[in-house]
């Protein structure tokens, strides 16, 4: 069962989520996205749980707006395609700029894979705007720039959430 990050729909079962779930259902089975899986991405969430969260935010906001909002839940899930440890890359090979070239290898994954709409290819390439200079060509990208981060704030809220709940438990037990 998958949920997007303070959601309370489950994407394969719930009416709500129909839509979303019929636009991205053959890359929840798929086996290279579900090999994100192994990735941590922010503290605790792994780069699946991510691309799912900007992928389900960003399939809303472009549907809300008339945007293209299957472009947007399908791109949204593989903008992040890398496949690899960022971390561990940076400090085994000393490459510090997985933030701007990261966009490219998610892309040239995702052409490998599956097929990619022009609109596609654009939110995933330009998802860390302005960093990567070129300017988004859709509106649908400028989307899912603003998603990406908003994702990334719930993600990073969502673990500190828990590490002060967890530590307020063990002040609460070291004081009894
Ligand atoms: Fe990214
Ligand atoms: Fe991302």
């Amino acid at each position: 069962m998958s949920k997007a990050l303070g959601s309370r729909y489950s994407i394969e079962h719930s009416d709500d989520t129909k839509e979303y779930f019929e636009f991205v259902k053959d890359l929840i089975d798929d086996d290279v996205v579900n090999e994100m899986k192994k990735y941590r991405h922010h503290y605790s969430t792994n780069c699946y749980q991510h691309c799912l969260n900007v992928s389900y935010y960003n399939y809303l906001v472009c549907r809300k707006l008339g945007l293209d909002s299957r472009s947007a839940a399908r791109a949204g899930f593989l903008h992040d395609l890398y496949l690899y440890d960022w971390r561990e890359r940076e400090r085994k090979k000393g490459e510090k700029r997985h933030g701007t070239y990261h966009p490219r290898v998610a892309l040239k994954n995702a052409k490998e894979h599956f097929d990619i709409d022009k609109r596609e290819e654009d939110m995933i390439v330009k998802h860390m705007w302005p960093l990567t200079i070129k300017p988004p060509k859709y509106a649908e990208s400028y989307v899912i720039v603003c998603i990406d981060k908003y994702a990334a704030m719930l993600e990073i809220g969502v673990h500190l959430g828990r590490k002060m709940k967890t530590k307020a438990q063990s002040i609460k037990r070291t004081a009894r």
